[in-house]
């Protein structure tokens, strides 16, 4: 089986690194990368190939930023162009960037067989750009990889197949368990925030890059009060993405000096700072399952998620974008310190391993 494997944006590359690692173990599989080029940056791109032990992707589509439409539309023209030169089998995809719905989309045109990884999530927010990316992902995708029940159910109602629809587990909580037994062996004394660690007794971890949190300017202004207030009792580390840094000077908004801002940082430079935080605030939807994962309180700056089970099982508090309603987040997820938890079913480290059995049975 000849199997392209896309990868565009940040959070796309640790969920192919478990995929691509188990693919290596199946003799009848070629599986082969292609990173779209959504994200480009050395710190969004490359220093995580390198940090999740990924080789050189063997495709590169040089996509870059844009609009929405103009940043969809070159994926989908490079993309169309290597499948009829590569004649893959099967095309998989994984999550809900624009790479992802670009990609599926192509593949499917071409009756190439589309897989989706974590298919089946829902926020039912139309309003952020994911959703859209999952719900036509979803639309069209042949396989459905899913990492939790509320996917299945999202999956049956919209009328997918139920034989389709594979309850694997999470790609996500694969690579996390593999990063940090890679961890465990080193003090972290060769990251760049070693020290900053030490010094920073009790802190939070906080990123955030939501176009609903940061484009906006009330949005992004009523958070950083929120943040600033938090500041004056816990120091706050904070690598903020491209986009949060050019949003914060578009629109002059000042951090309290206890706020330390830092580049965006590697795969494991930010496990080894949030694993240890007293608590992680985000608008990242793989945070709020890693936070799950290992029991580290987590603060969700979203009025909704598309992963309800990391509310049902998890630590993850909603908290939305209004100063008010996150500073009651701050003190309830502050007040659930201990609270009993259990990981969420099939969150083993597993899920690739199950995917490959399904995809290589075919
Ligand atoms: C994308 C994903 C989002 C994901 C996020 C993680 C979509 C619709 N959104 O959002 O789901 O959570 O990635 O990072 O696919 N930029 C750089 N360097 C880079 C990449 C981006 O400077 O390497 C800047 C550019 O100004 C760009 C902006 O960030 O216009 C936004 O990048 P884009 O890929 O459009 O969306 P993200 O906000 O990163």
């Amino acid at each position: 089986m000849k199997a392209l494997l896309i990868a565009g944006a940040r959070p796309n590359f640790m969920k192919i690194a478990p995929i691509y690692r188990e693919a290596l173990k199946h003799d009848e599989v070629e599986c082969r990368i292609v990173h779209t080029g959504q994200h480009y940056d050395y710190e969004m791109s490359q220093a995580f190939f390198k940090d999740l032990e990924l080789p050189k992707p063997d495709f590169f589509l040089g996509a870059g930023s844009g609009s929405h439409a103009t940043q969809t539309a070159k994926i989908m023209m490079a993309f169309e162009e290597l499948c009829q030169n590569q004649k893959p089998d099967l095309v998989i995809v994984v999550g809900d960037v624009n790479s992802t719905l670009a990609c599926s989309i192509v593949a499917k045109k071409l009756l190439i067989e589309v897989a989706h990884v974590e298919a089946g999530l829902r926020s039912f927010d139309c309003t952020m750009p994911e959703e859209i990316n999952r719900i036509v992902t979803d639309s069209i995708s042949d396989y459905f990889f899913v990492t939790e029940e509320s996917g299945v159910k999202n999956l049956i109602r919209e009328g997918r197949p139920r034989d389709k629809i594979h309850f694997v587990g999470n790609v996500m909580i694969d690579n996390l368990f593999y990063q940090l037994k890679n961890l465990a062996h080193d003090n972290g004394d060769c990251f760049s925030t070693f020290k900053l660690k030490q010094e920073k007794n009790g802190y939070v971890f906080l990123t955030m890059h939501r176009p609903s949190n940061v484009d906006k300017k009330e949005n992004f202004e009523e958070i950083a009060t929120a943040l600033n207030i938090i500041a004056d009792e816990r120091p706050i580390l904070f690598p903020a993405h491209p986009r949060t840094r050019k949003m914060m000077e578009q629109f002059n908004i000042k951090f309290s000096s206890d706020i330390s801002l830092l580049p965006p940082l590697s795969f494991t430079e930010s496990l080894f700072l949030w694993k240890d935080a007293t608590l992680v605030m985000t608008d990242s939807g793989g945070l709020q399952e890693e936070t799950t994962a290992l029991g580290v309180p987590c603060i969700t700056l979203r009025e909704n998620t598309e992963r309800p089970i990391t509310i049902e099982l998890g630590t993850n508090v909603l908290a939305g974008n209004k100063k008010e309603s996150i500073l009651n987040a701050y003190r309830e997820s502050m007040a659930k310190k201990g609270k009993n938890l259990s990981a969420p079913p099939k969150w083993d480290g597993k899920a690739s391993e199950r995917i490959w059995k399904i995809l290589s049975s075919l």
